[in-house]
């Protein structure tokens, strides 16, 4: 079986990198490419979709967010294709060299490092956001489409942070092995909601520029993602389980 690295590698022969760069900054630090991943390395990891799908915690804001994600955490464990391309130091070349920043993944206790989302029930979405950073430095959302058979779209609201220029609103079908770039302080976002007998499941990347974080936004972060993601036995209870067995 061709290795995730050389999957990339590959992949990464047929981008033209002056020309995403030039994207990327012109949309404010956002890019994509459709059907960009190769299928041997979507199959692979939509295999690892179906196993860790029983470990799928399901959550619901009223008026924000409803659907299923499933953590770093469990994904460490079931899913070795998904993390080997989270840490292949050729894909984060290239993210660095879209993005100009020096990237690393974020520290292994975070939930959010690379996780899942299942939208698979009706009216599954989430409401406009930013991928606000909590640690000192950036953080920068790679999103990865895995399953659409849903009439979902990602709407990205451009320039929203920058009162010079007028918003421009574009609506993607996440396509398996769509790649999405975008610095998670400056792109505004959201995921319509799921339609009768659809489903759309798609994977987060997550770098930031500097992995440290003060510990009240650390606690802030945890919070929120015990309450709106991974449920608190994951974000909290596996966290003291893990420290114990240290
Ligand atoms: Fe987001």
């Amino acid at each position: 079986m061709t290795s995730v690295a050389e999957t990339v590698a590959r992949a990464l022969e047929r981008v033209d990198l002056d020309t995403l760069r030039r994207d990327y900054w012109a949309q404010n630090e956002f890019v994509y490419l459709d059907r960009w991943l190769p299928a041997a390395l979507v199959d692979r990891m939509l295999a690892e979709v179906e196993r860790v799908r029983p470990a799928v915690n399901r959550n619901y804001i009223p008026r924000h967010k409803k659907g299923g994600s499933v953590s770093f955490h469990t994904l460490v464990e079931q899913a070795p294709t998904i993390l080997a391309l989270y840490e292949a130091p050729a894909f984060i070349a290239f993210l660095e060299s879209v993005a100009g920043r020096r990237l690393q993944p974020c520290p292994p206790g975070d939930p959010h490092a690379c996780a899942l989302y299942f939208y698979t029930e009706p009216g599954d979405h989430i409401g406009f956001h930013f991928d606000t950073s909590y640690y000192r430095g950036a953080r920068y959302t790679v999103l990865v489409g895995l399953i659409e058979r849903s009439s979902s779209r990602l709407v990205c609201r451009l320039y929203k942070d920058d009162p010079a220029r007028a918003p421009v609103e574009m609506r993607l079908t996440t396509h398996p092995g769509t790649f999405i770039l975008f610095n998670g302080d400056k792109l505004w976002h959201a995921i319509t909601p799921l339609g009768e007998g659809e489903e759309r499941v798609s994977l987060t990347l997550e770098y930031v520029t500097d992995p440290s974080m003060n510990p009240v936004k650390r606690f802030v972060s945890n919070l929120k993602d015990a309450f709106a993601y991974f449920g608190v036995r994951q974000v909290f209870l596996r966290r003291d389980s893990v420290r114990a067995t240290q």
